[in-house]
């Protein structure tokens, strides 16, 4: 493997299946080889693609093609049942966000990686964007002391442009909430900076997607941290027409940073005790969805760190217990509403 090219297949090739296709394809040490969708091959747009193309993830691990990393991008509720199916076909795999919609399924995953020694690479490119890295940074080196509160607001719209009758958006057993499918991004930014949550009181409310989804579309969740601090996540995905932010405070004994934007992209405010902030590189644009925007365009980071982790020359960015514990942080906001 270690000259070779590395051989993918993505199985899902709607949205982001494709933009793992075009990763895949424009990284030299990649080589797409095969495509699966359920849909039609002349419906997907995927003709430019020197792929092999098949309907079922099973008539892929069933042929003789030979493929190192399985990439699925499928709906939500599709990841764990595929990523076992790849992982028993001794394949690496690399599972969109989130890695599965119940800690349970998450562990199945991991469990089954483990007995077949494949790598299990998640997805959270959010973390590649320069303020993230930033922010790790001076929240790791200690810079700003003690952590007192940390704040996140994600208002977002998501109306029925975008739940549309034929999309598997919505449905509780596909999309399982917007906290798996729209925020699990800035859960992931919280759980990567500060660490794991505990004494969660959640209110959920479903204000104008009652014929739309099967789930909320606004929720308010308090909590502290395990490791000291006070925080809270407020997010909806009722606002009028457009995206309004997706943002993170912090409050801490040395200062206080505000990272805003519609999806943590830009940095706001930075008031920090003998600290000058550097300037960032701009942060990569949002995945298009025509009248919406999502999280940054930084697939190609999560495809360079499977080259590096399979040739032997660096560690996982984002594990597959990182993937479980964003899982479960989820799952007990979830349950902490009922
Ligand atoms: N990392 C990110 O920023 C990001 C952004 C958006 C979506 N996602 C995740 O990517 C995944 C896909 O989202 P999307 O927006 O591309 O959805 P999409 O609806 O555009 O694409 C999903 C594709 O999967 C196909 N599919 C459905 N069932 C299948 C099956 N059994 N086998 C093979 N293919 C099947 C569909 O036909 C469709 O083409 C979701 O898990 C979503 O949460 C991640």
């Amino acid at each position: 493997m270690k000259e070779d090219k590395i051989k993918f297949a993505v199985v899902g090739c709607g949205h982001i299946g494709k933009r793992h296709a075009e990763m895949i394809s424009r990284n030299p040490n990649c080589e797409l080889v095969a495509l699966v969708d359920v849909k039609p091959k002349n419906e997907l747009n995927i003709d430019s693609y020197n792929a092999s193309f098949f309907s079922d993830i099973e008539d892929l691990l069933n042929s003789n093609l030979d493929v190192d990393v399985v990439s699925i991008a499928t709906p939500n509720g599709l990841h764990a049942e595929q990523a076992i199916k790849a992982l028993e076909a001794k394949k690496h795999v690399v599972i969109e966000k989130p890695m599965a919609l119940n800690k349970a399924d998450a562990e199945r995953i991991i469990f089954k990686g483990l007995e077949v020694s494949k790598q299990i690479f998640t997805v959270m490119q959010n973390r590649y964007s320069p303020p993230s890295v930033w922010i790790k940074e001076l929240v790791s080196n200690g810079t700003l002391g003690e952590i007192y509160s940390v704040h996140i607001n994600s208002f977002w719209n998501r109306d029925e442009r975008y739940y549309t009758k034929d999309s598997w958006h919505g449905d509780e057993k596909l999309d399982g909430g917007t906290l798996f499918t729209q925020f699990s991004h800035f859960i992931d930014i919280m759980y990567w900076l500060f660490g794991d949550i505990k004494n969660i009181h959640t209110i959920l409310k479903d204000f104008k997607h009652q014929k739309l989804t099967d789930f909320e579309d606004a929720g308010v969740v308090n909590f502290e941290f395990v490791n000291g601090g006070i925080g809270n996540f407020n997010f909806s995905t009722a606002l009028f027409d457009k995206n309004m932010e997706s943002s993170i405070t912090i409050i801490a004994e040395n200062g206080s940073v505000k990272i805003g934007g519609q999806y943590m992209n830009e940095v706001e405010y930075c008031h920090i005790k003998n600290y000058e902030m550097p300037v960032l590189k701009p942060t990569n644009p949002g995945n298009d969805y025509g009248a919406y925007k999502g999280s940054a365009q930084n697939h190609h980071y999560v495809f360079e760190n499977v080259v590096d982790v399979l040739k032997g020359n660096k560690p996982i960015k984002t594990n597959a217990l990182e993937g479980l514990k964003i899982v479960d942080i989820i799952e007990r906001i979830y349950k902490s509403a009922n």
